[in-house]
């Protein structure tokens, strides 16, 4: 049994999360993670919200509420979506969490312990409007790096670079837009700078690790990393731990991650098995992978691992760091002040998690930038979906429960082309295995549809509905392929879309849930003389327009009540 960590990017709770986010990340984790268990391993997975940080503050500050309050609301939401999306946490936490408080805490002082905190009054951006300093969000200006109108205090979102908040040029606060002045300030820094051929030798040696994230990380080491400073003075945060840092808070990414380790030890702890947590955080058999968009690289290759190297506790490395590339929706970034995309609340209002699961890991931006689209969506509804997999399935399902009185009929003499779609079977359901291994989800989910398509082009050519009255025996040698492809589809489907394989598995009139069972279910027969139900369609076809879609959405925003899958029109599957 391997021991498997599967861990995705706590989603900043100042708002739900949107479609990009969760496809890069809680997503993907998941589709990674259900596989996992399937195949038998000791799966955990662990995420939370991250509640601290400007992002957070910022948001309350607009808002005039106490950022506390804000994440609250906002966690509960979270919590319930995403179970609605079928997502399946180990632990899904949060930073307010007091057992993540205190491990950061304990861990950061071990790290001063050891030499690697020092402190330096530094320049930082203060606004003498609103009262305080401007650190990470609080602060926009011109990257001096790219030359992007909007980089961020602490990094620049079009080229990614780590930025310092007083190098930023013309700088502006983000609350009331004034220019900051230069106040100095006692900092707390991580001295980075001593791990930088420790890294590199971990990300050369590290195969798994997608190109993306290994070159933007040498890049980094190339240049040498500088100490960091992991002090803010914000009041919203966690409570520095260092001797005459009583005023200061610690910086939300050096926190955040240390997220992946507190929710393991959390998890353990709540199952009442305190040690176990080690076995995946110090065991060098136990993998574990890390589900972020590509903006998120530089904390999990390179500072994550420098603060797990500077506890001196031979913590495991990130195994994998999965970063892909981002959702754009219809050409364009997804802007929560412009309302540009789709936000995880409002997608489940027009259609069921599935069409959305199914969608987002079909198209999911694994080599480069990809464009959803409302047309994409309709069109891998209604072609893949409806008349692909869920026309596969009707028509298996009906023949048994017309001609065989909804029992599996008994093969014999198999010919050849029976055996053939039988070892494709097999084939494809290993290639999709493979893929999930390597992290294509997309080329995985790709070979799912294309055993629909196999059974599809089986049942067209061997044509059961008249062999039935010519050759009995042929039909139901037929069917009964086609009714074990049909079981293989219900495993296949589970990572993918659980709520579907979970009908399918019904429909099939086997024991249990699909979650339930192993991958090696795909290599047993649904056995001749099982009985099935009664067929029901799997899917409904989207019968609107993509303007329409959109006028929905927009009608839905203005009043949320009004949302609601009543306004969307769907057709019965044919
Ligand atoms: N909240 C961050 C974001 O949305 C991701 C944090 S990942 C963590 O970009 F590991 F640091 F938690
Ligand atoms: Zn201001």
């Amino acid at each position: 049994l391997a021991k498997i960590l599967v861990t995705s990017a706590w989603p900043y709770i100042n708002y739900v999360p949107h479609l990009g986010n969760i496809v890069s990340s809680i997503l993907s984790a998941d589709v990674v993670a259900r596989y996992y268990r399937l195949k038998g391993d000791d799966v955990v997975y662990v995420t939370g919200s991250d509640e601290h940080g400007t992002p957070i503050e910022v948001e309350a500050v607009r808002l005039g509420i106490p950022p506390k309050q804000l994440t609250d609301q906002n966690h509960e939401k979270v919590v319930d979506l995403f179970e609605r999306w079928g997502i399946c946490f180990s632990n899904y936490t949060r930073t307010e969490n007091p057992l993540h408080k205190k491990f950061v805490q304990d861990l950061l002082l071990k790290i001063y312990d050891n030499g690697y905190i020092f402190t330096q009054e530094t320049e930082l951006p203060y606004c003498p409007k609103c009262d305080r300093f401007l650190p990470d969000r609080f602060v926009e200006g011109i990257c001096p790096n790219c030359g992007y109108k909007q980089a961020r205090g602490d990094q620049c979102e079009t080229c990614g670079s780590l930025l310092e908040p007083a190098k930023l040029i013309q700088p502006y606060c983000t609350i009331c837009g004034s220019t900051p002045v230069i106040k100095r300030s006692k900092h707390w820094y991580f001295d980075m700078s001593q791990f930088n051929e420790q890294l590199r030798n971990y990300i050369k040696n590290n195969k798994q690790l997608p190109d993306n994230a290994r070159n933007f990380s040498l890049n980094i080491l190339k240049e040498g990393l500088k100490p960091r400073p992991v002090t803010r003075d914000n009041e919203w945060g966690i409570p520095a731990p260092f001797p005459g840092a009583e005023d200061k808070t610690i910086y939300v990414w050096v926190e955040a991650v240390l997220g992946y380790l507190s929710a393991t030890v959390e998890y353990f702890k709540k199952r009442g098995e305190e040690e176990r947590w080690k076995e995946y955080w110090f065991n060098k058999e136990a993998k574990t992978l890390y589900f972020i968009g590509k903006d998120n690289i530089p904390f999990h290759t390179l500072i994550l691992p420098s603060l797990l190297l500077a506890t001196h506790e031979d913590y495991n490395l990130p195994w994998n760091v999965d970063s892909i590339e981002f959702l754009m929706f219809e050409g364009q970034a997804f802007s929560k002040s412009r309302r540009i995309g789709i936000w995880i609340d409002e997608a489940l209002e027009l259609f069921p998690a599935d069409y959305w699961r199914y969608t987002l890991i079909s198209m999911r931006p694994e080599t480069k930038d990809t464009n959803f689209s409302w047309k994409t969506l309709i069109e891998k509804v209604n072609s893949d979906l409806n008349d692909t997999l869920g026309n596969f399935i009707h028509r298996t399902l009906t023949f048994i429960n017309q001609h065989f009185n909804s029992v599996v009929p008994k093969p014999s003499k198999l010919d050849e082309h029976d055996k053939s779609t039988l070892e494709s079977t097999r084939k494809r359901v290993e290639k999709i295995a493979q893929n999930l291994e390597e992290f294509k989800l997309q080329e995985a989910l790709r070979h799912v549809i294309g055993l629909s398509h196999l059974g599809n082009r089986f049942l067209n050519e061997k044509e059961p509905w008249k062999t039935i009255k010519t050759n009995p025996q042929s039909a139901a040698n037929t069917i009964y392929v086609a009714a074990q492809i049909v079981k293989n589809l219900a495993i296949t489907l589970e990572p993918f879309t659980p709520f579907t394989a979970q009908k399918l598995w019904k429909l099939l009139n086997l024991p249990d849930t699909v979650h339930e069972q192993t991958w090696n279910e795909t290599k047993k027969d649904l056995p001749p003389g099982h009985k099935i139900n009664k067929a029901k369609p799997l899917f409904s076809k989207i019968k609107s327009t993509e303007e329409e879609l959109q006028i929905i959405l927009e009608k839905a925003r203005s009043n949320p009540q009004k949302l609601s899958k009543s306004n969307v029109r769907v057709g019965k599957m044919k």
